[in-house]
């Protein structure tokens, strides 16, 4: 299969980097993606008993012998970049083989501060970002005040824009929210600092990469986010601002959707949060919090709490359609060993209405009431299965009935963090 995406079916921390690492571990993957998103992504993996985290970069920057690539349609922090290269230096891992898109976007540090001042200013309605300037810099894009990779190597270019991307910035910060102006000259002295270093990883990634599958290389999208905090197609005004789902993965690489043979979707068997906004399935009992505790349900990135709730099957049919998905990977099924019963959402009630459908509006996503279908638990530890036959006869029927009602095969099963703790269901 030469161009496979990865993506997130629900509100991200699915295990993007565990199915990414599996992946790579199954078959030769000659390129690893990031097509949208910046460093407010957490991707973990866990390789004999060690834990690695990557957030700007893919979490295939651990696979030997893969280029990794950020392409065009992500917002690049040249700060976070080299700090998240330095540690995994530090670690001994190869990041030689790197690659970063010409097109895609800087994230200064006035980003972040906006981000931050924002938020501040929506009190009790904010939107719970990570507070990376992700927004901020997205909205430059499409405002085309922002500033690109290429542009940092024309050093009048860049003070122009830099120029033009502060000017109204600066009149909101100091007249709206009592904040100091940025100086240009401050911000321009900074993105010169890390010039010379990115100067050999910058190249024209849609070409690089469309060569690459012409060749017959197989290329491997690793998406960010998730379905539910895409900009279009999410929980809009709570999401991230950028496509996350698989469309996004065309216009943040370049790449046509001809070229895409798989679209796997990473899927949770139970669902998590981070940050505001609505969430069905939401626990907020010693159920919700024996799922936090086992699940190790900390962020990755900011170290906030996820929220925690039962399995919806409208989001995971949602997520089939908007990606057209082709296979699902389910983590941490392990999790729910020892449960009497577990509930899985099946349909919503809304204002007295069942809903099989995502409803149409946020207003209506934002007043469904889960309707729960009981299944039935099991208490062994599964985490040492390796086949889906060796699991006990409930946890298989849930994988199943799952299956049934998330309108997309099952590939493989996550029974805990560690590399070789999967077991394939379909091949
Ligand atoms: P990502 O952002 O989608 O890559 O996911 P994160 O790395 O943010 O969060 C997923 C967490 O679950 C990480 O701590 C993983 O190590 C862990 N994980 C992934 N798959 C499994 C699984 O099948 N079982 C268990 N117990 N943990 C898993
Ligand atoms: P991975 O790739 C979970 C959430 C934030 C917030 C919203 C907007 O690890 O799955 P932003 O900083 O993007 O403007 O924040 O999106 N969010 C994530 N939640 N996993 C992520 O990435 C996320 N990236 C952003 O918590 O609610
Ligand atoms: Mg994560």
């Amino acid at each position: 299969m030469p161009a496979i995406v990865i993506l997130g079916a629900q509100w991200g921390d699915e295990g993007k980097g565990k199915a990414t690492d599996l992946l790579a571990t199954t078959e030769t993957i000659d390129y690893v993606v990031r097509t949208s998103g910046g460093h407010n992504a957490g991707h973990t993996i866990v390789v004999n008993g060690e834990k690695f985290a990557t957030h700007l970069l893919p979490s295939g920057i651990l696979t030997p012998g893969s280029t990794s690539v950020i392409a065009n349609g992500v917002v690049v922090s040249p700060e976070a970049l080299f700090r998240e290269l330095d540690s995994l230096v530090e670690r001994g891992v190869d990041v030689a083989n790197l690659v970063v898109s010409a097109n895609a976007h800087v994230i200064a540090s006035y980003h972040s501060t906006v981000d931050k001042v924002t938020e501040r200013f929506l009190g009790k309605n904010k939107i719970g970002t990570t507070g990376r300037g992700i927004g901020p810099a997205y909205a430059d894009k499409v405002n085309r005040l922002g500033i690109r990779i290429a542009d940092l190597f024309d050093e009048s270019i860049l003070r122009q824009k830099v120029e033009g991307s502060l000017d109204l910035k600066n009149h909101v910060l100091a007249k709206v929210y009592n904040r100091r102006a940025i100086e240009v000259d401050a911000v321009l002295e900074e993105l010169f600092s890390y010039v010379d270093r990115l100067r050999p990883m910058v190249a024209d990634s849609s070409l690089l990469l469309n060569t690459a599958l012409d060749e017959g290389k197989t290329v491997l999208f690793e998406g960010a986010q998730a379905t539910m905090l895409d900009v279009d197609h999410g929980t809009y005004p709570f999401v991230t601002s950028s496509n996350a789902v698989a469309g996004g993965v065309c216009t943040g690489s370049g790449v046509g959707p001809t070229k895409i043979d798989r679209v796997i979707g990473v899927i949770k068997a139970y669902t998590t949060r981070v940050g505001s906004g609505p969430f069905p399935t939401e626990l907020f009992d010693e159920n919700g919090e024996k799922l936090w505790k086992v699940g190790g349900e900390v962020g990755v990135s900011t170290g906030r709490d996820r929220r925690c709730g039962w399995y919806d099957a409208v989001i995971a049919r949602y997520a089939s359609r908007v990606n057209g998905l082709t296979d699902l990977f389910l983590t941490k099924l392990d999790v729910l060993s020892s449960w009497e019963k577990v509930p899985v959402c099946v349909a919503y009630e809304i204002d007295g209405v069942r809903h099989e459908e995502m409803p149409m509006t946020q207003t209506e996503f934002h007043h469904a009431k889960p309707v729960y279908e009981l299944l039935d638990g099991w208490w062994e530890d599964i985490s040492g299965c390796r086949t889906f036959a060796e699991l006990p006869k409930n946890a298989q029927n849930y994988v199943l009935a799952l299956e049934e009602m998330s309108g997309t095969r099952i590939w493989a099963v996550g029974v805990g963090p560690g590399r070789e703790q999967s077991l394939v269901v379909h091949d």
